[in-house]
């Protein structure tokens, strides 16, 4: 079975490449590298025994991309995508213009060169604002949503199912993903953002290298047994191995699973397990609350351990591990 994986040398692209090729599937990558690094390739190459083919290509280059389909594909992963947050709200053109236009350029590709099959790297941010803590798939979406980032998820999410409703032979699996953290066991990837990161790992990352000075808790006044948010972390690896599972379990139409652990972790919890795993103080400080943050978000993720037999295997304290491991391998910055 042959992937086109979009988004392939970024950090969930890149983990599910890895379980991909392990697993005896054919992969290559569409990437414009806007944020990640074509070294990445090197690792893939280390961790499987194969160098899947590249094409650097951007989505919105129509010709570009309908050439790399042209290769012919069973089935589409696509994780290409803009996806920070703040940057959405000063840039919110920017974001719909290569979010959405990427994706119905994907899309018409598809449907031209007969690739009836793909998964869809969404969000849980598109359950907005619930008024509660735990989110399962049947919950109405778009409503409460804070940044155009989160509206791109929604928006392409509306638009494929339109698609499914109008091509009774597309088959798309939308996968919500909650909050992605750890890196490979290996240390050879993990999660290596450009420019100034927004998520909670990549600052604690930045902060045990020494290169932000201390990290900010947004918060320690919401309704939680500490006072600071609580979100649902899964391991980046655990994620990777939900598409295989997604990939196996392809029907027709469009279907949604949630892809979380279901057990919640505050921003205190998450900087204690740092600090066990790295036998270091992480220094910190308590700041105003982020506006937007609600005070917990959970997966149900019941659904796709029914439907696609898949459930998440590791922990915080194994995400910490591998985070710190790929640290040591990585930045020789690191004084752990
Ligand atoms: C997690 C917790 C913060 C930074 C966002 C998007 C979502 C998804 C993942 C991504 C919150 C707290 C954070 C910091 C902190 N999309 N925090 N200090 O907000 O749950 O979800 O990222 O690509 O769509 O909305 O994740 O990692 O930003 O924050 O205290 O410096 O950490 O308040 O409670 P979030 P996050």
């Amino acid at each position: 079975m042959k992937i086109l994986v979009t988004g392939g040398t970024g950090y969930i692209g890149s983990h599910t490449v890895v379980e991909l090729i392990n697993n005896g599937y054919k992969v290559e990558i569409l990437d414009n590298l806007y944020n990640s690094k074509e070294s990445v390739l090197d690792k893939i190459q280390a961790l499987t025994g194969v160098r899947p083919e590249f094409h650097k290509v951007d989505l919105l280059d129509y010709p570009a991309t309908l050439e790399v389909l042209s290769r012919g594909f069973d089935t589409v992963i696509h994780f290409a995508g803009l996806k920070a947050v703040a940057e959405s709200v000063e840039k919110p053109l920017f974001y719909y213009e290569n979010n959405i236009v990427g994706t119905l350029n994907l899309l018409k590709a598809m449907k031209e060169t007969g690739c009836n099959s793909l998964i869809f790297s969404s969000s849980a941010t598109v359950y907005g604002d619930q008024g509660v803590a735990r989110l399962d798939e049947t919950m109405e979406t778009g409503r409460g949503i804070t940044n155009p980032y989160g509206q791109t998820k929604f928006m392409i999410e509306q638009i494929l199912s339109d698609a499914c409703v109008a091509d009774s032979g597309l088959s798309v699996t939308l996968l919500r993903y909650f909050n992605p953290v750890g890196a490979h066991p290996s240390g050879l990837i993990g999660e290596d953002p450009n420019g100034r990161p927004n998520n909670l790992m990549p600052i604690v990352m930045k902060v045990a290298t020494g290169e932000i000075p201390e990290l900010s808790v947004y918060g320690d006044d919401y309704p939680t047994p500490d006072g600071t948010c609580i979100r649902d972390y899964i391991h980046v690896v655990d994620l990777a191995k939900g598409h295989l599972a997604a990939l196996t379990h392809m029907s027709a139409g469009c279907s949604v699973y949630n892809l979380g652990t279901g057990r919640g972790t505050s921003v205190l919890e998450m900087i204690a397990a740092f600090e066990e795993a790295s036998k270091k103080k992480l220094p910190y400080k308590i700041a105003p609350r982020r506006p937007g943050d609600l005070p917990e978000l959970c997966a149900v993720p019941d659904k796709a351990m029914r439907d696609l037999e898949w459930k998440t295997e590791l922990t915080v304290a194994d995400a910490m591990r591998d985070t710190i491991n790929y640290l040591v391998k990585t930045n020789s910055l690191l004084k752990i």
